[in-house]
């Protein structure tokens, strides 16, 4: 224990001197504003390589090790096409039921073994600091792609990214923020991590909208207010969502004890055009981590804000591909050779158009 703590203060500390390199990807809490900017630069310089003006093979023989024991669409994708588009190889091994720690392999073998296998590692897991526990049995760095309802740094990364991007169209930064976070702030770790990554930056209103019973964790709040941020935690819509920004979450139902449980919740903060109309301000942006829940039930973000230029949905999820990117260049020390290995794109592609 005390071995797993001095290393993870030992990263932290790293981290904190922007050596990213050979560094592993825990927790927000790893970074300051510089090593922010420096992530959020990285992700800007591979928008070309994402979009395919020029290619970028700069990991060219480099193994991923993707490790997924939990669903997921995105992230797990994106990770996986971001090393790709760096000329890596990607490993993949999708649901515990498909690996040895079905047979009772404890995280720390499992690491020990599948890091001499890759470069990096990316991994996701059900279990609340699990991706900490299984980095120290990893000789490689290893990045969390969300541990159960702690944290998901690299979805908070590409949510800020998301956020400086859509508020340079307003001539606004990450500073005087004013956002809405809504839905299940209990048990989503998209949340907890982007509100600590906010604590950040300066004069920072939070409105944090949920059922009573689904508020954000007291210590997520606690990183907020201590940092002299304002937040407002209400289970009332009205009158509470004129915001630069607003962000939506889905009903964890994952991680209730059962689906009749999480269904006492679902539906009861439904984003539609008319709430947006109605409450939000005329150009409020409106992020969600995705995947958001069309079922009728639950329906928390309508299709009918689809042709809202201010719904950033779906251009969230392609920054997720550059901030992965990005982080791969840092972790692996080649964020300054990426020039060098530029070369045209020789395929049919509609993407750089
Ligand atoms: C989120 C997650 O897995 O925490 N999805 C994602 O990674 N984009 C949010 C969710 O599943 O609701």
């Amino acid at each position: 224990m005390l071995y797993f703590v001095a290393n993870f203060y030992l990263n932290v500390q790293l981290l904190k001197m922007m050596k990213f390199q050979g560094s592993h990807i825990l927790s927000v809490s790893q970074f300051d504003r510089d090593a922010i900017a420096k992530i959020l630069n990285v992700s800007a310089q591979m928008a070309p390589y994402a979009s395919r003006q020029k290619r970028c093979h700069v990991l060219d023989g480099a193994i991923l090790s993707n490790l997924f024991f939990e669903p997921s669409t995105r992230t797990r994708v994106s990770f996986g096409t971001a090393f790709n588009l760096l000329g890596g190889f990607v490993r993949e091994t999708v649901g515990q039921e498909n690996s040895s720690l079905s047979k009772g392999e404890s995280l720390f073998d499992t690491a020990q073994v599948i890091s001499g296998y890759s470069d990096v590692i990316a991994m996701r897991h059900p279990q609340m600091h699990s991706v900490e526990q299984f980095a120290q049995g990893s000789t490689v760095p290893v990045i969390n792609g969300g541990d159960g309802a702690n944290e998901h740094p690299t979805q908070a990364l590409l949510d800020l990214f998301t956020i400086q991007s859509e508020m340079m169209h307003f001539n606004k930064g990450l500073d005087n923020l004013n956002i809405v976070l809504m839905g299940d702030l209990k048990h989503g770790r998209t949340v907890h991590s982007l509100s600590k990554l906010l604590s950040l930056y300066n004069n920072v209103k939070v409105t944090m909208v949920s059922p009573k019973e689904l508020q954000m964790p007291d210590s997520v709040i606690s990183t907020l207010t201590n940092a002299g941020h304002q937040v407002i935690v209400t289970d009332t819509m009205a009158g509470n969502l004129s915001c630069d920004v607003i962000y939506q979450t889905r009903i964890q139902q994952e991680r209730f004890a059962s689906k009749d449980e999480a269904d006492l919740y679902r539906g009861h903060f439904s984003l539609n055009k008319s709430v947006y109309k109605q409450y939000c301000q005329e150009n409020t942006v409106i992020m969600h981590p995705l995947p958001r829940d069309s079922r009728p039930e639950a329906n928390e973000l309508d299709i009918d804000l689809n042709d809202l230029d201010n719904l950033a949905i779906f251009r969230q999820a392609q920054n997720g591909v550059l901030v992965r990117m990005a982080l791969f260049a840092l972790t692996l020390g080649v964020e300054e050779q990426l020039t060098a290995y530029e070369k045209p794109v020789n395929w049919f592609t509609n993407k750089n158009r």
